[in-house]
């Protein structure tokens, strides 16, 4: 095999403090993962409380053994978005006492659990957005919803966790499960803990966030995916959302003093307004801005897909595509480090 000179001499920590929990019954057969690109390597099913038979499992071992190793082995490259950003190992060992003593005794089976989860069990949501999904989904069922919570409760006490993303899957507002557990919380006993909340923000009103007084204090960041900057194109992309309620939203929570970031998931119906994104995202004083790029989630066919990614250089737009970057390469705004913040630099 040839050697990756990316990986040569790097670490990542990820499998050493992440854990993303999914729901089983949807994402056939896996409970949970240290980064969403093992997907064939799930760590076992978490219930909330076999913390550590799942994340010192045989597959979270193997994922780490390839990191201490050198190898990866375990890990797929192709698809991994921080393979670029990778630290040193130098770096890693020189900053932090504990990964000094795992990597210096290979350490797979960790007496620390995550620091950090990512809920991403419960799909429910308010939009149906094409990328994501084919039809509403949202759990109505008052039992399922109890449980929920009551998983989320037994979560969020894992011993040493420092944050918890709300979420990956559906909408932190849009589900009832979500939304209840984030107003139910009481921060101050938490106060160690630091939230991030995932959501579409049609359903984030003034109403909605003082709901959340108790866990103000906890948000660490606030991330909102509008996808589009004219309503138009917003109607396409966040099937069912509200532009109007949404910049409603925006414009208050402008007010506020939080951390935010704007996501955007580029495809071939919003990459013209990639500047005007950026001009949104300046108007309701967005810290960031994370541009990806649109992968198939099982939404589309080929056909669809092919249309939708106008970064190959086959699409009929790509010499179109590439002008916008070249644009974008003279606006000045604060990227996440992305995929396509790469494409813009390189271009
Ligand atoms: C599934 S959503 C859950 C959180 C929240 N509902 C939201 O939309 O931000 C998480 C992120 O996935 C993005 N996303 C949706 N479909 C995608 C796709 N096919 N490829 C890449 N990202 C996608 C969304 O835009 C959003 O930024
Ligand atoms: S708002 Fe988020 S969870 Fe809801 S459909 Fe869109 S991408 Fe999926």
């Amino acid at each position: 095999m040839q050697p990756n000179k990316e990986i040569k001499n790097k670490f990542c920590t990820a499998p050493f403090v992440n854990l993303e929990l999914k729901n089983p019954n949807v994402w056939s057969g896996i409970s949970s993962l240290v980064c969403c690109y093992t997907p064939h390597k799930p760590l076992g099913d978490y219930d909330g409380t076999n913390l550590y038979d799942v994340w010192n499992s045989k597959n979270a071992q193997e994922l780490r053994q390839g990191i201490l190793d050198g190898s990866f082995s375990a890990c797929d490259l192709d698809k991994c978005q921080i393979i670029h950003d990778l630290p040193t190992i130098k770096q890693v060992q020189d900053t932090s006492y504990y990964y000094k003593q795992v990597i210096q005794h290979n350490i797979t089976v960790l007496m620390r659990g995550p620091e950090e989860i990512q809920d991403s069990y419960d799909l429910s949501c308010n939009l149906t957005c094409p990328s994501c999904r084919t039809e509403k989904i949202m759990d109505k069922d008052p039992e399922k919803i109890r449980q929920q919570k009551e998983r989320l409760h037994r979560i969020i006490r894992t011993p040493g966790l420092k944050r918890f993303v709300i979420t990956g899957s559906g909408d932190a507002f849009g589900s009832k499960a979500y939304r209840e557990f984030l107003e139910e919380l009481d921060g101050n006993k938490f106060n160690k803990i630091k939230l991030e909340i995932r959501t579409n923000g049609v359903l984030l009103t003034k109403k909605q966030w003082n709901k959340l007084a108790r866990i103000h204090n906890n948000i660490e960041i606030l991330v909102i995916s509008v996808d589009a900057a004219t309503e138009k194109t917003y109607n396409i992309v966040r099937r069912g959302g509200n532009w109007t309620l949404l910049l409603k939203n925006l414009r208050y929570l402008k007010t506020l003093d939080i951390n935010t970031r704007l996501d955007i998931v580029v495809q071939q119906h919003n990459y013209k307004e990639l500047p005007k994104i950026v001009k949104l995202a300046e108007r309701y004083n967005f810290n960031n801005i994370n541009f990806t790029l649109l992968t198939n989630w099982g939404t589309f066919t080929e056909k669809q897909l092919a249309h939708l990614q106008v970064w190959k250089p086959e699409h009929p737009e790509y010499n179109n595509f590439i002008k916008v970057l070249k644009k974008m390469k003279t606006i000045e705004y604060s990227g996440a480090n992305s995929d396509v913040d790469d494409m813009i630099a390189s271009i």
